[in-house]
């Protein structure tokens, strides 16, 4: 049994912050205790009643001054894709043939596979996230040598190969069959061993065949209680080659209805195009759109209307994630900056406490994992972020004026990144810390 005591000023919230001054939405201990014991939390409040639970000789680690928040969750990447960051001068078709699927056939080599998996899980816990939803590539080793990584770290993390059997070339191809037989010997393998959760993943509806499609939608009703994540509406071209290729679908959201995809595990990257009509049915079906700013902004996709889609009569539920290698940042600091100005962009404002809610219970929620992740609350895992507001000069400098939790938040976030994240506990144990390569 191994017994942690962490000392910090420790925010978690309780709800959606309706305002800037919202403080029933979160708890904020200024010398706040979080007791971890065999990777969960078992007691959370102020420092003083916590250290009463803990026993003699507790080992004591002290983050003071240092935020402690629950890692941060990341809810779409793709993890074949770290050698694709930067890649210059595309929108998104262009970006798949050119640079992307030339990549990601590379994960033909499971070693290769291996080597990525666990650099991308390093680069994911550098930068302060303890759980992602994550694509792999179209080959099975490159999901198995995921699991592997995630297990071996005792991560929480969901991830699925992607199916595409057609519009992309030889090499990351599978068939119906074959997307359908992988898919189902790695959810026998990987899903609920640890804390894996496997995502049935289409990877959008131009890949896959409606005979792909199909198969998708029968490992859907087979595995309800997974997830299932694809792309939808991210750039005009997309849509209307994605309408050609269903003439039958009365739009794109359409087509993912019509082969039973939607609903509340259903993660959809993107959201950004989308009708009146299509923002009702995923609102009517409980399905997620997934808030992506650092790659809509780098493929000039669009602005998503956080906003209004949470406001609107028919509300919608939202995720935020980095879309690496989309996407241009493993951190989500920088990507709630970049989807402070999408927003502001659009007339409307995030507030920090808004955008900290967003990255952790928000996207637990979206995930429907808040009883296990995305809280400081007793019972749940113990992954955990510890935050250095004055990490660097320019932070140290700014902080000077600081006055509110508030204003703290929002510089972590506007100028934060992995410098900001000081250690990063998963399952109760220090990872960042521990990592040979930082
Ligand atoms: N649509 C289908 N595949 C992808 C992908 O890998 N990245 C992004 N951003 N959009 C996609
Ligand atoms: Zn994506």
């Amino acid at each position: 049994m191994t017994t942690t005591l962490l000392r910090g000023r420790t925010l978690s919230f309780l709800r959606w912050p309706q305002t800037i001054d919202d403080v029933s939405a979160y708890a904020y201990e200024e010398d706040g205790g979080l007791l971890l014991r065999d990777g969960k939390i078992v007691a959370a409040g102020s420092y003083a009643e916590v250290v009463k639970k803990a026993d003699d000789g507790v080992k004591t680690i002290d983050h003071r001054p240092h935020l402690l928040l629950p890692g941060f969750i990341d809810a779409h990447m793709h993890f074949p894709q770290m050698q694709v960051i930067a890649s210059y001068g595309a929108e998104l078709l262009d970006w798949l043939n050119t640079y992307t699927f030339p990549e990601e056939k590379k994960f033909r080599d499971a070693q290769h596979g291996r080597r990525i998996a666990r650099l991308f899980l390093d680069e994911v816990i550098r930068h302060g996230t303890t759980t992602v939803a994550a694509y792999c590539s179209v080959h099975k080793s490159s999901a198995e040598a995921f699991f592997a990584e995630s297990h071996g770290r005792n991560m929480l993390n969901i991830a699925g190969k992607v199916m595409m059997d057609r519009n992309a070339p030889d090499g990351v191809l599978d068939t119906p069959q074959s997307g359908y037989d992988d898919t189902k010997a790695l959810i026998a393998e990987w899903h609920g061993k640890g804390r894996q959760h496997y995502a049935i993943t289409p990877r959008f509806a131009i890949t896959s065949s409606p005979e792909q499609m199909e198969m998708a939608g029968a490992l859907v009703k087979e595995f309800p209680d997974l997830h299932m994540q694809t792309h939808l509406s991210e750039n005009h071209a997309e849509i209307a080659y994605t309408c050609e290729l269903y003439p039958e679908a009365r739009d794109y959201t359409d087509v993912y209805a019509r082969y039973g995809l939607l609903g509340q595990k259903a993660l959809l990257g993107h959201c950004i195009h989308l009708s009146e009509r299509e923002a009702d049915v995923l609102s009517e079906t409980g399905s997620v759109a997934v808030f992506c700013p650092t790659s809509n902004l780098f493929l000039g996709s669009g602005l998503f209307d956080y906003q209004r889609y949470r406001s609107r009569e028919k509300p919608l539920r939202i995720a935020a994630a980095t879309d690496v290698g989309g996407g241009t940042n493993y951190s989500m600091l920088r990507t709630m900056d970049e989807g402070y100005k999408v927003i502001a962009l659009q007339g409307e404002k995030l507030n920090p406490f808004q955008s900290f809610w967003q990255i952790t219970r928000g996207n637990a929620e979206a995930l429907s994992l808040a009883d296990k992740v995305g809280t400081l609350d007793a019972g749940t895992d113990a992954d955990i972020v510890v935050l250095d507001s004055g990490a660097i000069p320019a932070m140290k400098l700014r902080m000077e004026t600081v006055k509110t939790l508030a204003e703290e938040l929002f510089l972590l976030q506007t100028l934060g990144d992995d410098r900001a994240v000081r250690e990063v506990y998963v399952a109760g144990r220090p990872a960042k810390s521990d990592m040979v390569s930082v």
